[in-house]
C-alpha cells in the first residue's frame, strides 16, 4: 500500500520505518528540514534500538521516502497516518494545534478516496473533529475515512512493539476503512479489535492510566515499607506471580515520567471533566507520583540541616533507561528542587549529555566517579544498567559523606550492607551508619 506518515518523531519515524519494513511504499514527512536530511542520509533522529539498521534496510530496499513536502506524499498515498505531536497545554487539556494544522495542509490534496489514521494520542472524541474539520475545508464526504488507530509503543522497545505488538486497536466507521485497514495489518501476528472510534481512543488513555496506577500503587506501598522495614521487591515479586496481578509495571521508585504518561493522565482527567466525571482513582495516581518523584530531596533534608552550596549527585537524567528522552523525568524535578535550596549539582548520564539546555548551572560530567568528587549524597534516578554495578569504594573515596539515594532500588543489598555507607531505598532497608556526622 502507498501510505504517508506526517510527523517525524518517536512514534512517526517507527511507524513509518515499521510499515516501510513490511513492504509498503512509505513517504515520512516532516516540516523539520534538518530532521528530513538527516533521516535521508540514514542518520536516525531518535536514540532507539534497532532504528539505524531499520533505517538503512528501507532506505537500500528504496521502501521509504523522506520529505518536507506535503503535497508529494499526500497525492500519492491512499492512507495518511497523522503523527505530530499533542503535548499538554498548561490546563492539562490536550494541544491538538499540531494536528489541525496539518489537516487544514492537507485537505486541499483529498481529491480521490483516502484514509486519515489519528495515531498520536488524542481526546476522546478527535475522530469526529477530525470528520468535520475536513468537511469544513470543502473535502467531498465520499473522498475519505478517518480511522482512530493508537500507538502503544515504548521507547527503548518501540520497533518491537511495533512489529510484534500485543494488541492492534483499530476504531472505525465505515466498513470501506475497515477492509482496508485489515489489508494493511493482515500480517501483524496479534490480535486485532475493531470498536469505535470514541471506544479506541479511550483503550489508549485506559491503558496508560492504568500501568500509572500500578507504579503509583506499589509505590504506596514501597514507601510503607520503608517505615515498617518490609521488602517491596519481594511483595512486587510474590504479587506478579499471580496471573491475575501480572509482574509487569511493579517496580516501585521516584515514579513515572516520560511523554506520555504524566500528559495522558492528565488528558483522561480532562476527558472525564468535560463529560461530569470526576476520576478519583487517576486523580490519586497523579498526586502520589507527584510527591514521589521528589521523595529524595525530602530524604536529604532529613539528613541535612543545609544544603546550600554542597554538592549533589545527580547519576541518571533521563526518564527511564535505553533512551535520551528527559521529558517529565524525575531528575529534573529533583533538580529543580535541589537549586531552589543552594545545592551545587554535579550529574551524569550514560546517554544525555546537554542537560544545561533545559536546566541551567548544573555541572555535567563525562563519568559516574566524576560526578561522586566531593559530593554528600548522590542520588540514582534512572536504572542505568551501569549504576548496579557502581564501585562502593570508589564511591567512599571520591565522596565527602558516602551517601547514596537509590531511587530506583538497582543496587544489590548485600553487597550495600558490607560496604558500610548511608543508604535509602525506595521500599527496601535503608542504612544509616552515622546519621549525626551529616
Ligand atoms: C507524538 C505525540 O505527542 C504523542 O501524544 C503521540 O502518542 C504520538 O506522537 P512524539 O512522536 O514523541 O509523540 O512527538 P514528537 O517527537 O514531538 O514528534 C512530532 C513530529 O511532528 C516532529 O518531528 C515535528 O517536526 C513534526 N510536525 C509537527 C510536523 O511535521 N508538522 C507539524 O505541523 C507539526
Ligand atoms: C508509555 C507506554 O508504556 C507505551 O505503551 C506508550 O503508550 C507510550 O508511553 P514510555 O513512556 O516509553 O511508554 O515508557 P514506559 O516504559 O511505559 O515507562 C514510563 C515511566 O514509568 C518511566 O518513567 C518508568 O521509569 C516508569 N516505571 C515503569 C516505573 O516507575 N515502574 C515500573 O514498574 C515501570
Amino acid at each position: 500500500m502507498k501510505i504517508s506518515v506526517i510527523g517525524a518523531g518517536y512514534v512517526g519515524l517507527v511507524t513509518a520505518l515499521g510499515l516501510a519494513y513490511k513492504g509498503h511504499e512509505v513517504f515520512c514527512i516532516d516540516k523539520n528540514k534538518n530532521k528530513i536530511n538527516n533521516l535521508k542520509n540514514g542518520k536516525s533522529t531518535i536514540y532507539e534500538k534497532g532504528v539505524d539498521n531499520l533505517l538503512k534496510m528501507c532506505l537500500d530496499k528504496d521502501k521509504i521516502k523522506f520529505t518536507t513536502k506535503i503535497e508529494k506524499g499526500v497525492k500519492n498515498s491512499e492512507m495518511v497516518f497523522i503523527a505530530v505531536g499533542t503535548p499538554s497545554m498548561e490546563d492539562g487539556n490536550v494541544d491538538l494545534s499540531q494536528i489541525n494544522i496539518v489537516l487544514n495542509q492537507i485537505s486541499k490534496y483529498i481529491t480521490q478516496y483516502k484514509i486519515i489514521i489519528n495515531k498520536s494520542t488524542v481526546p476522546v472524541g478527535t475522530q469526529k473533529e477530525v470528520k468535520s474539520l475536513l468537511l469544513k475545508n470543502g473535502v467531498l464526504k465520499e473522498n475519505f475515512d478517518v480511522i482512530s488507530n493508537p500507538e502503544f509503543l515504548r521507547e527503548g522497545k518501540a520497533i518491537k512493539d511495533f512489529l510484534k505488538p500485543d494488541r492492534i486497536v483499530i476504531g472505525y466507521d465505515s466498513e470501506k476503512a475497515r477492509r482496508k485497514m485489515e489489508t494493511l495489518y493482515s500480517d501483524f501476528d496479534t490480535e486485532i479489535i475493531y470498536t469505535t472510534p470514541e471506544t479506541a481512543e479511550l483503550i489508549k488513555y485506559a491503558s496508560n492510566a492504568f500501568l500509572a496506577t500500578k507504579i503509583s500503587f506499589i509505590n504506596e506501598i514501597a514507601n510503607l515499607c520503608n517505615i515498617i522495614g518490609a521488602d517491596v521487591k519481594t511483595i512486587s515479586y510474590a504479587m506478579g506471580l499471580d496471573q491475575r496481578i501480572s509482574p509487569e509495571f511493579l517496580n516501585a521508585g521516584i515514579g513515572f515520567g516520560g511523554s506520555c504518561f504524566p500528559k495522558d493522565i492528565k488528558g483522561l482527567l480532562k476527558i472525564g471533566e468535560k463529560n461530569g466525571y470526576d476520576f478519583e482513582i487517576v486523580k490519586s495516581v497523579l498526586k502520589v507520583n507527584e510527591k514521589q518523584r521528589i521523595k529524595p530531596v525530602n530524604i536529604i533534608l532529613e539528613h541535612f540541616t543545609s544544603i546550600k552550596d554542597r554538592v549533589v549527585s545527580v547519576l541518571g537524567l533521563t526518564f527511564k533507561p535505553d533512551t535520551d528522552d528527559t521529558r517529565e523525568a524525575p531528575s529534573l524535578y529533583i533538580m529543580n528542587e535541589l537549586l531552589k535550596r543552594g545545592a551545587l549539582i554535579k550529574c551524569y548520564d550514560p546517554v544525555m549529555k546537554n542537560i544545561n539546555r533545559i536546566i541551567p548551572g548544573i555541572v555535567n560530567c563525562n563519568s559516574l566517579y566524576q560526578a561522586l568528587e566531593d559530593s554528600i549524597c548522590a542520588i540514582i534516578c534512572t536504572e542505568w544498567r551501569e549504576f548496579e554495578n557502581i564501585n562502593l569504594k570508589e564511591v567512599k573515596k571520591r565522596m565527602k559523606k558516602p551517601f547514596i539515594i537509590d531511587g530506583r532500588n538497582v543496587l544489590n543489598l548485600e553487597v550495600v550492607r558490607k560496604s558500610k555507607i548511608h543508604y535509602h531505598s525506595i521500599g527496601r532497608d535503608s542504612y544509616t551508619i552515622n546519621d549525626k556526622g551529616c
